[in-house]
């Protein structure tokens, strides 16, 4: 006993000769820590000058667990995506039996589908073919490869957008901010731009503060079946809502889910509580 006692003891001043040690090593490490922290901080204080900027957060209706699609505002969207977006950007996830899902009849999605036209193969003389698309097909690509889009685009090629707004740095907030962040052109920029094709237009949430996509979005630029006003922002924040909702189209089945889920297991603990004052209710008294 009195062995175990001693080897006790000297095991703990064992211990306490190496405490001013681990203090050390503690200090240290949170100093080191600290200084990195530091470092870290005044870097993000002073960004690199072609890094885009920081884009402002907006307050989107699907933000959050309890947030949703505002289907109107996707339905603008899609107007705006099709109006504009569509003569250089591609949607090749997306097919018209997809946009059924933002508050169309099967017969609405036809007449929408009707409205754009594929390709269909080559008739005798070698020339493209081109019909009404149906529900089944995917989204037509404006370019028929990379070559004619770079060709078409000052050798930018528009990405496509399916994923957008979950592979873009920024998401939503810097797609938004890129389409109403454009510099104001005036005319002897205008020129000077012309002058030098390959400058792009000035835009400081692109890359290098510089983008070959022309301003796409002005005042008017569509037409709203349910009366909104298409001025540019109205426009801007409306194809950024439908571009949200087509790269994460379910979300919204997820996030009620979730909130069932979240709920069923607050009452099963409710539940286990009450069984287990129960069970232990004698042993306690
Ligand atoms: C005239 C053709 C054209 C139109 C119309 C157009 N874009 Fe673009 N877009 C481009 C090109 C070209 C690029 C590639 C820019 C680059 O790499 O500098 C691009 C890039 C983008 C990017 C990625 C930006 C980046 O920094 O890589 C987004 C997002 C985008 N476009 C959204 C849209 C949306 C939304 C619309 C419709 C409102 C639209 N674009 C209309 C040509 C266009």
């Amino acid at each position: 006993m009195s062995f175990a006692v001693r080897s006790l003891a000297a095991g703990r001043r064992g211990s306490v000769r190496w405490l001013p040690q681990v203090v050390a090593g503690v200090l240290v490490c949170s100093f080191v820590l600290a200084g990195q922290g530091a470092l870290t901080a005044s870097a993000q204080a002073a960004p690199p000058s072609g890094a885009p900027a920081h884009a402002p957060a907006q307050n989107w209706s699907f933000n959050g667990p309890l947030g949703h699609f505002d289907l109107g505002a996707v339905q603008r969207g899609y107007a705006v995506f099709a109006g504009v977006c569509a003569s250089c950007h591609s949607l090749t996830q997306v097919h018209f039996s997809d946009l059924g899902d933002m508050g169309l009849t099967p017969e609405q999605v036809t007449a929408l589908a009707a409205s754009w036209q594929v390709a269909a193969g080559r008739d005798a003389e070698g020339h493209l073919k081109h019909r009404k698309a149906t529900p089944d097909d995917a989204l037509p690509r404006p370019y028929a490869d990379p070559d004619a889009a770079r060709a078409a685009n000052r050798g930018a090629v528009p990405p496509d957008l399916s994923r957008i707004t979950q592979v873009y740095p920024g998401g939503p907030d810097r797609v938004y901010a890129l389409l109403t962040g454009y510099a104001p052109v005036k005319p002897p920029t205008a020129e000077a731009g012309a002058a030098q094709p390959e400058a792009g237009f000035a835009n400081p949430y692109a890359i290098g503060h510089r983008t070959a996509m022309p301003p796409p979005l002005r005042d008017h630029a569509v037409m709203y079946a349910d009366g909104t006003q298409p001025i540019a922002q109205q426009e801007a924040r409306d194809v950024t809502t439908f571009l949200a909702w087509i790269s994460n189209p379910h979300a919204d089945d997820k996030r009620r889910l979730g909130v069932g889920v979240g709920l069923y297991l607050c009452f099963l603990a409710c539940l286990l509580v009450i069984l287990k004052r129960r069970i232990w209710s004698h042993v306690a008294k």
